[in-house]
């Protein structure tokens, strides 16, 4: 099978989480050429390149040199959340198919002239929402969907990193940008994984949003403080008064048996489904403490294959590029791929709601934003005008 031709904008750490493992020693990786490198980073750049042999006439700083130099059929943009759109629209435009890592952009905004973008040019966009492919995920939707637990009416999700993903003081750094905590917030990082999750399970769609957010710890860090918020506390009212709780921080001390501690509670009419349990079912004693390690993510195999639900997320996205770009995808399948729910709209509109209503909030004593609700409808219409009509029929 021919492979599909790879160039990568930003090579930081979601990459060296995830990508580099999809790339170079997955199931997927026979059909993937990393054909070309992007990083406003020198040292990223070059940390790369070297590892994985990137000729050097292939290295870019900046992403237009890349696309304009050809020999690709995809691009994969890794840059923060802010910075997707302008590569992401611009891969589209010179024909080539684009897959993202979570969120799909940070604002709605973005989100929307990126499917537009999609539409107009009709290529392919995946997002790598991964909590999509993990198994726990997968059989809840399959059983809400079939109605095992009746009517659906609260429910509380949370995802907690530990500090040394948020602390720039922290060595090694988690990010390769200093100020990815400053810039980006638990919202963008990890509400985002939670309330896409909640949605592919439910397929609701949001209709308020209200945040809370604590600004405690990241601003008492040494030296360098970060102005952001450690946890934030988001409750989003969906259709049919659907409420779902998502409480997201990355302030929980190292000590935690877990990187991240994630949990989440649906109760129905006629049952309740507890999800993660905060706990992966892996648990080691070593010398250095206690750690539970989330193997169905990522999964480091005898014959050095890496394999889990981490990888397959990304690699079923190049799976997909490739049957797209070989005429082998049905329509129906194809509309539901690139349908606003997958291309992840919902998702981001709960999170810029959630940014919102914490930017017209209260501040009160010890760090605390109390935020305003606001209406998903009417923020899509202040953002994009009356095209939130497609979002919204
Ligand atoms: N780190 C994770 O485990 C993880 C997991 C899921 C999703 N994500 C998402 O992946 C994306 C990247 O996050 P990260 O954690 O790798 O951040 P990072 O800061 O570690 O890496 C981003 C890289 O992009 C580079 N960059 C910035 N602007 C650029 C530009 N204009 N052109 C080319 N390169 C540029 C930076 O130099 C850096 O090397 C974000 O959208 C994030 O939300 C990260």
């Amino acid at each position: 099978m021919e492979k599909i031709r790879i160039g990568v904008v930003g090579t930081g750490s979601v990459v060296r989480e995830i990508y580099r493992h999809l790339y170079f020693s997955s199931r997927y990786s026979d059909s993937i050429s990393v054909e070309a490198i992007c990083d406003t980073s020198a040292e990223a750049l070059t940390r790369f390149g070297d590892d994985w042999g990137v000729p050097q006439k292939r290295r870019f700083s900046r992403y237009e040199e890349m696309i304009e130099c050809g020999g690709l059929d995809a691009v994969a943009v890794n840059t923060p959340d802010s910075l997707h759109r302008a590569p992401v629209v611009a891969a589209l435009e010179a024909g080539l198919d684009v897959v993202l890592p979570k969120p799909t952009a940070d604002t709605v905004q973005d989100v929307h002239e990126i499917i537009r973008t999609v539409r107009q040019t009709e290529r392919f966009l995946g997002v790598d929402y991964h909590k999509r492919e993990d198994p726990v995920t997968k059989e809840a939707r399959a059983r809400v969907a079939d109605g095992t637990y009746g009517t659906l009416q609260c429910s509380v999700f949370q995802m907690l990193d530990k500090l040394l993903v948020s602390d720039p003081n922290h060595d090694p750094r988690f990010f390769s940008s200093p100020d990815f905590a400053q810039k980006n917030s638990p919202v963008s990082f990890l509400t985002s994984h939670m309330a896409d999750t909640f949605m592919y399970i439910t397929g609701l769609r949001p209709l308020e949003v209200r945040a809370v957010g604590y600004r405690q710890k990241l601003p008492s860090l040494e030296p360098i403080a970060v102005t952001g918020y450690d946890l934030v506390d988001t409750t989003v009212m969906f259709e049919y008064g659907v409420t779902c709780h998502i409480i997201t921080g990355w302030t929980l001390p190292n000590t935690a048996d877990c990187l991240t501690v994630q949990t989440g509670r649906l109760i129905f009419t006629d049952g309740m489904l507890d999800l993660w349990e905060n706990h992966y079912g892996f648990r080691e004693v070593t010398a250095l403490g206690i750690e539970n390690r989330n193997v169905l993510f990522r999964n480091f195999e005898r014959d050095g294959v890496v394999s889990g639900y981490g990888i397959d997320s990304p690699g079923k996205i190049i799976e997909n590029i490739g049957r797209f770009r070989r005429g082998e995808m049905p329509d129906g399948e194809l509309e539901s791929l690139l349908s606003p729910f997958s291309l992840g709209l919902y998702t981001t509109l709960v999170c810029d709601c959630a940014h919102a209503s914490l930017a017209s909030g209260v501040e009160h004593e010890r760090g605390v934003v109390i935020g305003a609700p606001v209406e998903t409808r009417q923020f899509l219409t202040e953002t994009i005008g009356n095209e939130s009509d497609l979002y919204f029929a």
